[in-house]
Parts: structure tokens; C-alpha cells; sequence
């Protein structure tokens, strides 16, 4: 294939991609947790299902390195990842791999890491390919790991919404409060660009889940100024262990059970709180680099 006809592929292609009628910046909601093991990748992927059973096209960007999460829960194989827009002659519909129900899935691979050292030239090419990310997605939901690491911080500190999950396990508000303390030092961080939510996860009640919510509510604004705001809880529910050793989205396999409802109800009541700023991806990565050259 010589280079015309790659060039008349890739229009080609794009012309498939649907792209939404007005091309409005997608939101940005970054998923993370003090601590591992507490259901961020989970919520993520049936969070990305019920949105878009509500009529918004999802992507999710899996930005755990090393484990492979998002990709054995969604059963799906990507054959590239972020950093294959720069690397590689790919345009953005090369890196989304179609999941369950028509969300999209980019797999963030060791690219997300290199994103942030890009040279100059390289910036402007994924900004390029990115932009048309923004006009795809009405939602992007970044997956992270725990908040220990740098590069997880970096993405928390760039988003315009960040989704703090909770569990009742005491090690778990610990270090959520040692990740927001950590923000909170850092000069880049602000509290008026950007909304932080929490999800409490594997509750037994609605009670437990409020609880969970006001104790670290209480000192993350009375120590840290930082206002959180409480988005609903996830009861501990056995078909949502059961769908994950079954390789399936919970959603998928238990439509009715207690936790599926409640994802549902925490993406109806996300739809309700519109972010006000919406810098959309692109505005997220500019951001990225900008914080990295700090
Ligand atoms: N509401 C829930 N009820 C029961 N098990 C859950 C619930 N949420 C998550 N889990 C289980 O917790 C484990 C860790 O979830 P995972 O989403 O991989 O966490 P993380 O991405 O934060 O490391 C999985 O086995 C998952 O099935
Ligand atoms: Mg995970």
C-alpha cells in the first residue's frame, strides 16, 4: 500500500467514525482510590455501560499500567495503545477498540507515561488526533490505579472531575486523605476547576455509605479545604464478584442485581451534575504537560 492510498484509507475511515452533531468537548471523569482492590475498574467499565445505554457515547482509557483490567473484564483485544497516534501512522479510530454495547475502549499501554515527555512536534500531533477523540466521546472515563503514584497524581490533578471510590475497609479513607493531603501540596492543585465525587463501594447500606462519605468529607474540608461531593454508594454484592471471575461486566451478566441498579443510578445523578468546565481531553493533556514542565 503506498502512502496516497493509506492517506485515502484514513479518510475513509473517518468519514465512518459517527461523530456527534455538535462537536462539543467530551467530559472527563478520572477514576481513582487511595488504595488498590477497592472496585475503581469495575465502576469504571459499568459505569461506561450504563451511560451509554442512556444515549452517551463512552470511552474508557485504561491508565493502570501493567495489569490488563479493563481488557479482560470487557473480553476485548486491543492491537494498539495511546501512544501508537505518535509512533505509528494511526488516527484515533485505530486505537478504540469496540466493547460490549458500543462503548469504546483505548488501551493506555506504557503510552500514557510517555505522553508527558513528548517533544514539541510530537505534542501537536497528538493534540491533532486527540481533538477528534473530544468531538467523538460525549463521556471519557480514565481508569487509574491507587494514588500513590506520580503519573496517577498527574492525571487527578488534570482532571476536571475525579471519582474518589471508597470502601468501608479503614485503610481505605486513610489513604484516600493521604492522596487528597498529597493534592493539597502540591501548588498546581486547585479546588475551583475541578469537582471531586466519591463513590462508596461494597457498603452493606445506604446508611454505611453516607457514613463513609461524611467522615471524609468532614476533615477533607476542615483540614485540606477541600469540598467533596457525594455521588451514591455500591452495595457489596456477590454478582458483581461472581461477573468478574466470569470475565463479564457486571451489567452484562446480573442486569438486575443491587449493584447494577446502583451504577445506574450513580450515571443517571452524574448526567444530573454537569461539569461547568468541560477542557475536554485535549484541555486534560495540555494540562498534563503543562504541570510536567512545571
Ligand atoms: N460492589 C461490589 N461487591 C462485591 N465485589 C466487588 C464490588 N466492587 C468490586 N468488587 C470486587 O473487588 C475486586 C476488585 O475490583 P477492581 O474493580 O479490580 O478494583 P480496583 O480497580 O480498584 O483495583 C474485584 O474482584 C471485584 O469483583
Ligand atoms: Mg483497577
Amino acid at each position: 500500500m503506498d502512502q496516497a492510498e493509506r492517506l485515502r484509507n484514513r479518510i475513509k475511515e473517518t468519514e465512518r467514525m459517527p461523530v456527534k452533531p455538535m462537536e462539543t468537548n467530551a467530559r472527563v471523569i478520572t477514576v481513582t482510590s487511595g488504595k488498590g482492590g477497592v472496585g475503581k475498574t469495575s465502576l469504571s467499565v459499568n459505569l461506561a455501560l450504563q451511560l451509554q445505554k442512556m444515549g452517551k457515547k463512552t470511552v474508557i482509557i485504561d491508565a493502570d499500567f501493567g495489569l490488563a483490567n479493563i481488557e479482560v473484564m470487557l473480553g476485548v483485544h486491543p492491537k494498539s495503545n495511546i501512544s501508537d497516534l505518535i509512533y505509528k501512522d494511526c488516527s484515533i479510530s485505530d486505537v478504540i477498540t469496540q466493547g460490549p454495547e458500543g462503548i469504546g475502549f483505548i488501551s493506555g499501554g506504557s503510552g500514557v507515561s510517555e505522553l508527558v515527555n513528548l517533544e514539541r512536534s510530537d505534542v501537536q500531533i497528538f493534540v491533532s488526533k486527540v481533538a477528534k477523540l473530544d468531538a467523538y466521546a460525549d463521556v471519557i472515563i480514565i481508569d487509574t490505579g491507587a494514588g500513590i503514584s506520580d503519573v496517577v497524581q498527574e492525571f487527578v490533578l488534570c482532571s476536571p472531575e475525579v471519582l474518589l471510590v471508597l470502601t468501608p475497609e479503614p485503610t481505605s479513607t486513610m489513604d484516600a486523605y493521604a492522596l487528597l493531603k498529597t493534592l493539597n501540596r502540591r501548588k498546581d492543585f486547585s479546588t475551583s476547576d475541578k469537582t471531586l465525587h466519591v463513590v462508596s463501594n461494597r457498603v452493606a447500606n445506604e446508611k454505611e455509605g453516607q457514613t463513609l462519605f461524611q467522615n471524609i468529607s468532614i476533615v477533607a474540608s476542615q483540614f485540606l479545604n477541600i469540598p467533596l461531593h457525594y455521588m451514591g454508594y455500591i452495595p457489596q454484592d456477590s454478582n458483581a464478584t461472581k461477573a468478574v471471575l466470569q470475565q463479564q461486566p457486571v451489567s452484562i451478566s446480573y442486569p438486575n442485581t443491587i449493584s447494577t441498579k446502583s451504577i445506574r443510578y450513580i450515571a443517571e445523578q452524574l448526567l444530573e451534575v454537569e461539569g461547568s468546565m468541560k477542557p475536554g481531553f485535549v484541555g486534560m493533556f495540555l494540562n498534563l504537560l503543562h504541570v510536567k514542565r512545571a
